[in-house]
């Protein structure tokens, strides 16, 4: 039998069942009297009980399921929202996770309004009851999209944008409101976001707070709050509400402690079943759930000295059935690095063995836990948790709680508000320092959160994406991957290594050890032209090379088969040839062959800066006889901050030039050049 406080936390979990009866109007009152009970509640049966030698637990804590946000998978949302009394509906279009996290704070938050909110992915919703929202008295749908590629939708909101392109659904009466994420370095900045809040307007649909845009180039976070603190007041208006938001906090999870436990049945990294990572124990089909154990076959620097490392690493996924195409991206899930697992459970005074489980408090919600559980402390912080996240602001308002000395109580509970002074606190002190939760329990001593709470509110750690670098025909079991370590300086003296690339960086296959890694192919839409004789123009510098290294193999591959193939053209630029030239012998072999044209940019080899976007300049005769005459397709990867940008402009400025064309007509001609599939970009920042 295991021995945990899990009798009289389902003790406090019925009484709470019992308040899911009231009607919303009674919430308040009993908010605030969880509220009084929150302390004695969380205190003694919600924390590990054996962990008494320790700094005393400063917070105190709702637990009261029928005010905490469910999420549904139930495709029927408003019958399931009817019988558990909830009127705010918070739906995310989320790739990597902001979109859902935001929507899980705002159906918390709908709670502190008043109101009850649950969370729902629109992939698992039937949403063509949408209509059906109204005969829910005081209802809001929320949506929280982000925005992917040119424009388009996440995968998870894909079909919820088809039935809104469709939709000759009448939404009358629905009440709702948008927030976009998206990042102002895209072309097509928050697209989702402004589609979404204009369509459901032209269905009919009421509009009751404005469209929120949040810019992950900026400062996401302070856009997201903004809107938010601006919205609920609105909405409680709009409702009839008195719009006042009570200070409470939750916990959305209990924590158990496994005492006793059977070691065959704890996660160990895995992302849905156990034992799901073992090496000839996979099954395909293989994605972001059911990642493939890819073993590394090759890990080589890339880059001849300096101070920089570029890996270029090879994957096997022989016997997968994974096929992929050149300009697909592969994912890879990392795992933080050990040193920095080390310091957080040291920093919270805690065993790494201790084996612990999460579990949502309400028992509706289709997400039971916030990762694999039971797991032990060490596996949750190297697998599932991203401590390397820069903690937002309803994270320092809950770290506040268990913060004893006043001045630094109060520099987390003013990095956590809205005014102003509040967010310029946040944008220098976590923003621009770079500081992680560790660095933050670092500079702040007398911060000392329980860890199972770091758990529940740090985000996931999720898979980072790379463009595959080679041809599939080419390579059809191994996929190639070109990266660059990330390691940069704060401005508080540390340095910050990126998980991703940093983690990969030791699995250097040696002698006899192998090493494999999570991963899953994702297929993208940057794709060489469907017949090898038309010319293509590919620039990217840096390891903005990686897809082209796949399209110049497949190129050379459809040579060899005798095909007619076309014009093909690189630009690639890096610091220093003697440095950082990526590939130069395959570069120099296929334009040897006479397959590549190759233009080269060093931008510090020489005192003035040169760039690919000079060359472009300078062959710009050649550029418009490609794109503008010979009907060429134009090819853009790597950072989308200032290069990808820089090239647009030297686009549209050669269309003008060198085809004649006004300003207007210039980007008329690129905006086509788009959608034809002739101008497609691979980038990211
Ligand atoms: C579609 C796609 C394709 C990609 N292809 C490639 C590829 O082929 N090759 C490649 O190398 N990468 C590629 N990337 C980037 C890659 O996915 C990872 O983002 C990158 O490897 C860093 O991951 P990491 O885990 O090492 O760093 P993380 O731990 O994720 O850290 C990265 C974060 O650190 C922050 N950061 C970085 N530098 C600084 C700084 N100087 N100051 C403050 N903060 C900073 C940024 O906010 C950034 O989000 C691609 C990304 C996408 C979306
Ligand atoms: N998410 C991430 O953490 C992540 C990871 C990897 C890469 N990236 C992004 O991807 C980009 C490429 O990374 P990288 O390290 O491979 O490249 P890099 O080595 O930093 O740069 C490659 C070349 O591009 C040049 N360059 C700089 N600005 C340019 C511009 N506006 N137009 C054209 N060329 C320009 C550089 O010149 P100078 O340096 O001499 O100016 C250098 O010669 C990075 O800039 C970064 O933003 C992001
Ligand atoms: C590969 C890639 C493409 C993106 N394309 C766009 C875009 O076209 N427009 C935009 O506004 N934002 C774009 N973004 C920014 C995302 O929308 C933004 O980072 C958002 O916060 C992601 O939310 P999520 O974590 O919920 O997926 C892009 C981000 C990436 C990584």
């Amino acid at each position: 039998m295991e021995e945990s406080t899990e009798r009289l936390v389902d003790a406090a979990s019925s009484a709470a069942e019992e308040m899911a009866e009231e009607p919303l109007v009674g919430m308040l009152d009993l908010v605030l009297l969880s509220l009084l009970a929150g302390v004695s509640v969380y205190y003694f049966f919600l924390r590990d009980t054996n962990k008494k030698d320790e700094v005393p637990v400063l917070k105190s804590f709702t637990i009261s399921p029928t005010s905490l946000p469910m999420r549904t998978n139930d495709s029927n949302f408003v019958a399931k929202m009817k019988s558990s009394g909830r009127n705010v509906i918070v739906f995310y279009g989320s790739q990597t996770g902001t979109a859902e996290e935001f929507a899980g704070r705002l159906a918390k938050d709908a709670t502190r309004w008043g109101m009850k909110g649950m969370v729902a992915d629109p992939e698992e919703c039937d949403m063509s009851e949408l209509a059906q929202l109204t005969e829910i008295e005081n209802h809001l749908a929320v949506f929280c999209v982000a925005t992917y590629g040119e424009g388009d939708p996440t995968d998870n909101a894909q079909e919820f944008y088809e039935f809104l392109q469709n939709g000759d659904d009448q939404l009358d009466g629905l009440q709702y409101t948008v927030f976009g994420l998206g990042n102002k370095t895209y072309e097509h900045y928050n697209a989702m976001g402004k589609y979404v809040d204009k369509r459901l307007a032209e269905l009919g649909a009421t509009r009751v707070f404005e469209l929120g845009m949040g810019d992950d180039d900026a400062n996401m976070e302070d856009d997201f709050i903004t809107w938010k603190d601006a919205m609920w007041p609105k909405v409680c208006e709009f409702l009839g509400f008195e719009a006042q938001a009570l200070d409470i906090n939750m916990r959305q999870y209990k924590l158990k402690i496994h005492e006793e436990y059977e070691p065959s049945q704890l996660y160990t990294g895995e992302f849905a079943r156990l034992n799901s990572l073992k090496i000839g124990n996979q099954k395909p089909p293989f994605d972001s759930k059911n990642p493939f154990m890819a073993e590394i076959v090759v890990n080589r620097e890339l880059f001849n000295g300096g101070e920089r490392n570029c890996m270029h690493i090879e994957l096997d996924v022989e016997g997968s059935r994974i096929r992929y195409d050149s300009g697909d991206h592969v994912a890879v899930y990392p795992v933080n690095d050990t040193a920095l697992v080390n310091r957080l459970l040291e920093l919270t005074n805690e065993d790494p063995d201790r084996v612990f489980s999460l579990t949502n408090v309400d028992e509706d919600s289709s997400k039971k836990h916030p990762f694999p559980c039971p797991c032990t402390y060490r596996t949750a912080l190297s697998h599932y948790v991203d401590i390397t996240a820069l903690p937002r602001t309803h994270v320092l308002k809950e770290l506040a709680e268990y913060t004893s000395d006043p001045a630094e109580k109060e520099k987390l509970k003013l990095m956590s508000s809205t005014c102003d002074e509040g967010k310029m606190e946040y944008q220098k002190w976590i923003v621009n320092d770079v500081r992680s939760i560790v660095h933050i329990l670092e500079d702040l001593p007398s911060c000392k959160p329980p860890l199972d709470h770091i758990c529940e509110l740090l985000p996931r750690l999720q898979a980072r994406y790379y463009s595959i670098s080679s041809s599939g025909k080419l390579h059809p079991t191994k996929i190639h991957v070109t990266a660059n370590v990330l390691k940069y300086e704060t401005p508080t003296g540390r340095t910050n290594k990126g998980v991703c690339t940093n983690y990969l960086y030791k699995l250097k296959p040696e002698n006899d050890t192998k090493y494999h890694v999570p991963i899953f192919v994702r297929k993208s839409q940057f794709r060489l032209p469907s017949k090898p004789q038309t010319p293509i123009i590919m620039i990217g510098p840096g390891t903005g090379i990686a897809p082209f290294r796949g399209f110049i193999q497949e190129r050379s591959w459809q040579r060899q088969e005798g095909k007619p193939v076309g014009e093909t053209v690189l630009y690639f630029g890096c610091r220093n040839k003697a440095i950082d030239y990526l590939y130069e012998n395959e570069l120099n072999e296929a334009k040897d062959s006479g397959l590549l044209k190759l233009y080269l940019a060093f931008s510090r080899d020489q005192a003035e800066k040169v760039y690919v976007t000079h060359l472009l300049e300078q062959n710009k005769a050649e550029v418009w006889r490609i794109i503008g005459q010979e009907n060429g397709h134009l090819y853009v990867c790597g950072d989308a901050k200032k290069m990808a940008r820089d090239v647009h402009t030297a686009i549209i400025q050669i269309c003008q030039t060198e085809g004649g064309m006004t300003p207007g007509e210039a980007e008329l001609y690129v905006k086509k050049m788009i959608n034809q599939k002739r101008y497609s970009s691979d980038v990211w920042s």
